[in-house]
């Protein structure tokens, strides 16, 4: 690869690109970039499945601090995978202090997955986080620089304290991070900290460094991280109201189109002459999984795209099988659909959603789904009335939600995308003895309409090699740079 890469593979939560795309990706000489949303959970799931393949087995082989792994594999392994009916073990939810079992897992869970991403080649891999998942941050860092992660990218919040966590992981320092709190008064502690001393067995060289790249949806944004980052921010990924995902809110007053989807303007746009005259690289993404699309975006100055959708449904990826066949044979009967959804994701932020029967799309499986809050990484924090940090979700029962000072106007379509995203994983959570499994959510950009070009004449499914040979208009998908 040379120095930067034309095609990023945007991070897909949860576990949607998982360790083995992004190593497809990276192999074909673009940037993979795993998700590190739920890295914990999906962790445990895969032990608990009993490690078909193997392949967990191999990473935990390899992770620096062995007594430690050996503890987390003893707790969750289990010889040929849970009985089907049997529910997941429920992790401890993070808090301002990580509890150290949770911390533990966290950290050999993003080293898996950079490991595993980076075996067998020498290109980089990246990990994507959402910054409004604070918590855990500081754990999850860390383990995926322990794995020599290449890239660490950021959207959902503005990360100014991330670069200040990578340098000092480097040499092993401990670092800290501010929670943002709803209420906090001055006086207040609201930072979360790290050690990693606490958890290293014995010395190790110095950590490289990974480039910081900020997802961002305005020129703003991008002078702000720029200016007031506590330390060197490598470029930008500039994400439209497109994108598959989560996507930053319309600037302004929120309005509706007449099918309840947020209207995005003038304003929304970024204006690429002037992120140009930051002298950072910066990739466009959000419908640009187009050879077209992407030689305009190399004109206008960009070092390459990010796309998601398009490898979202490679034979690769992390969506569960009956999902994608369903998708994509919608897709080619025209009839694919995705809403932008205001009001979904308890994080505040617009969702894209498919509409999918038997996923949480359809109006009968949600409402059918009694409101549990077992997961909490999109839980925001907030102020008790004691000066104490709590932890409230908007998808929680309404009673207990507005109890810790909730407004109850704001569970209104609210879902748990936290349980449906890991089910869209596949390893959803099974209740009540296998009588009560969770459904699924699938997320996608617009351009999920159009992802049948990537399928081979007479084919009903593409490789995440299809995507980068059509993007690039190459013959084989590998690229030579
Ligand atoms: C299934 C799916 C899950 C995604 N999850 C995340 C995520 O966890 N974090 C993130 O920063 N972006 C996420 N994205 C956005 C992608 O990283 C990427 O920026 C976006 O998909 C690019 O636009 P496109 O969908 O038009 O290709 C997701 C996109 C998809 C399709």
């Amino acid at each position: 690869m040379s120095d930067l890469p034309k095609i990023i593979q945007g991070g897909m939560g949860v576990a949607i690109s998982h360790w083995r795309l992004a190593q497809t990706v990276a192999r074909l000489g673009q940037l993979g970039v795993v998700s590190g949303t739920a890295l914990d959970q999906v962790l445990a799931r895969r032990l608990e499945d009993g490690d078909p393949g193997g392949h967990m087995r191999r990473a935990f082989d390899a992770f620096p601090f062995p007594v430690m792994a050996e503890r987390v594999w003893n707790t969750y392994f289990i010889p040929g995978g849970k009985a089907p009916d049997a529910s997941y073990t429920h992790l401890p939810t993070h808090g301002k202090k990580c509890p150290r079992p949770l911390a533990e897992i966290g950290i050999i869970a993003n080293f898996v997955e950079v490991f595993l991403a980076r075996e067998g080649h020498n290109n980089p891999v990246g990990i994507n986080y959402l910054e409004k998942i604070q918590t855990p941050h500081l754990v999850a860092i860390y383990g995926a620089m322990l794995a020599g992660v290449g890239f660490v990218l950021m959207g959902a919040g503005i990360p100014l304290k991330i670069p200040g966590v990578l340098d000092a992981y480097v040499n092993h320092q401990p670092a800290s991070y501010p929670l943002y709190v709803v209420g906090a008064q001055e006086g207040d502690d609201t930072t979360m900290h790290f050690t990693p001393r606490d958890f290293m067995e014995g010395d190790l060289p110095p950590l490289t460094r990974p480039r910081f790249l900020p997802i961002i949806a305005s020129n703003t944004l991008a002078v702000t991280m720029l200016k007031k980052a506590n330390g060197k921010v490598d470029g930008f990924i500039i994400e439209g109201p497109t994108a598959g995902g989560h996507n930053a809110p319309p600037r302004g007053k929120l309005t509706l189109n007449e099918l309840g989807e947020p209207i995005y303007g003038e304003r929304d746009r970024v204006d690429l002459e002037k992120m140009r005259e930051l002298g950072v690289p910066f990739w466009l993404a959000g419908g640009y999984g187009e050879p077209d699309v992407l030689r305009q975006a190399l004109d206008r100055g960009a070092a390459g795209v990010q796309v998601g959708t398009a490898f979202a449904y490679c034979e690769e990826s992390g969506l569960r099988a009956d999902y994608k066949q369903a998708l994509l044979d919608r897709v080619v009967r025209d009839e694919a659909r995705v809403f932008t959804d205001p009001v979904a994701s308890p994080s505040g932020f617009p969702f894209k959603v498919v509409q999918l029967a038997g996923t949480m799309s359809d109006e009968e499986v949600y409402l059918d789904r009694p409101r549990i809050c077992d997961l909490g990484y999109l839980r925001e924090a907030y102020r008790t009335p004691d000066g104490e940090v709590g932890f409230r979700c908007s998808s929680e029962p309404v009673s207990i939600y507005v109890s810790k000072g909730g407004n109850e106007e704001n569970t209104a379509g609210r879902k748990c995308i936290c349980n449906a995203l890991v089910a869209t994983a596949g390893a959803p959570q099974t209740r009540a003895k296998g009588r009560i499994v969770e459904a699924g959510i699938v997320t996608s950009g617009d351009d999920l309409t159009g992802i049948a070009r990537f399928m081979r004449p007479g084919s009903t499914s593409y490789t995440a090699a299809d995507v980068i040979r059509v993007l690039l208009n190459t013959g084989s998908g590998v690229t030579q740079d």
